[in-house]
């Protein structure tokens, strides 16, 4: 039975203020910790032992998730006292994995929502006796990621993190962040010091000739790394277009969970989730958005595509669009934010403070 290792030590700095309090792969997405999703999905492909690699907010994974009974999985945790990058994480952890040398090992960032076939990559990742083989996705901008051109039987020809130079820009094909590793490469990176998979381990397996294999599924993907992503992703989990066996209730235009109030003449829709103990007002209309726990929605508020955090209050008719409320703050009645504005955790918004619009 494969096992894997999930890197969940990232800061998520692009992500404040949700990742404050919480570890991006903790904040929840439909309703629960993002992880889970991916938890989830892992299992559903055969996978039952699973080591995550934490460093920031470490403390918080193993009281919720356990021994990960829970989801028919053994669980087990490593935590780095320093970040050591993705493949000093992953080098960290291998004292845990059972495998043998030539055994292969999954390995996924925890920050990724995607319809990948992982038996399919770990199929292709022994047919074609690869030393590591990789998930790879198309996208139009490829300058956040890191570009892996292959030659026409999928062999890696490079890999270029992060392009700065248009001439680097070589390909759209990326790496998304699943990958299939031979046991004993992950024997060979460096101990007790950071390093990058992406900027050091991949590139130097290339240059010694190693056989890294690119696998292109054109399956749904989204990295959530970002508020306007992980909104999105958010949304696409609730109305069933990403996939997960581990939203929690059925898929459609909103999902509400048990113990939130919402008034009867409020709407929610384009995969809205209201989670628990958060209350939305009469006549409030919540599109594509997610209301963390214990969030407050007053009356005839609109909110689109935006983030409510825990506890956070958004005032009577006031107007939300590409938000991120951090947990705890209040957004008084009457202001209109729009445009990917982000209000900190427990900042307090005067009523009628901020409008794009006139108020008259
Ligand atoms: N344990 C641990 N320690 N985990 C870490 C550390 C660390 O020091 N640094 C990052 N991680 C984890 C993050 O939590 C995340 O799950 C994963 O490693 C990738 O880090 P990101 O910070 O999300 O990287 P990125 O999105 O900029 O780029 C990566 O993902 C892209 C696909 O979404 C790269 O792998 C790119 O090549 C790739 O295209
Ligand atoms: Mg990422």
């Amino acid at each position: 039975m494969t096992e894997a290792i999930l890197l969940v030590g990232g800061k998520g700095t692009r992500l404040r203020p949700l990742t404050v309090n919480t570890p991006k792969p903790m904040v929840p997405a439909a309703g629960v910790p993002f992880l889970t999703h991916q938890l989830a999905r892992a299992r559903a492909a055969g996978v039952e032992h699973i080591v995550l690699a934490t460093s920031y907010l470490a403390e918080v994974f193993e009281p919720y998730f356990g021994d990960g009974s829970r989801l028919g999985l053994h669980l087990e945790y490593v935590t780095e006292e320093e970040p050591l990058g993705t493949g000093g994480a992953i080098r960290n952890v291998a004292s845990r994995l059972h495998s043998g040398p030539d055994d292969p090992v999954l390995i996924f960032n925890g920050d990724i929502l995607t319809g990948l076939d992982i038996r399919a990559l770990v199929r292709e990742h022994e047919t074609t006796g690869a030393d590591v083989s990789l998930h790879l996705s198309r996208v139009e901008d490829p300058r956040a990621f890191g570009l892996v051109p292959t030659d026409a039987t999928g062999r890696v020809q490079a890999f270029l993190e992060k392009p700065q130079t248009p001439e680097e820009i070589v390909t759209d094909q990326i790496n998304a962040g699943a990958y299939v590793f031979r046991r004993s490469v992950i024997d060979t990176i460096p101990t007790g010091r950071p390093v990058s998979v992406e900027r050091e381990t991949f590139p130097g397996l290339l240059a010694a000739g190693a056989h890294l294999q690119g696998m292109v599924d054109s399956t749904y993907w989204l990295d959530l790394g970002t508020p306007q992503a992980f909104v999105r992703g958010s949304a696409d989990l609730v109305l069933g277009r990403a996939p997960s066996p581990a939203v929690p209730g059925r898929r459609g235009d909103s999902l509400t969970l048990p113990d939130a109030s919402v008034a009867a003449g409020a709407k929610l829709t384009g995969g809205t989730v209201v989670c628990e103990n958060a209350t939305v007002g009469e006549g409030a209309r919540i599109s594509g958005s997610a209301v963390l726990a214990g969030a407050t929605v007053e009356a005839g508020a609109v909110i689109t595509d935006s983030l409510i955090g825990r506890g956070a209050r958004v005032g009577a008719r006031t107007v939300l669009t590409g938000a991120v409320i951090g947990d705890g703050a209040t957004v008084g009645a009457d202001n209109e934010l729009l445009a990917g504005v982000r209000v900190w955790c427990d900042a307090v918004i005067p009523a009628g403070a901020i409008r794009f619009s006139s108020d008259q």
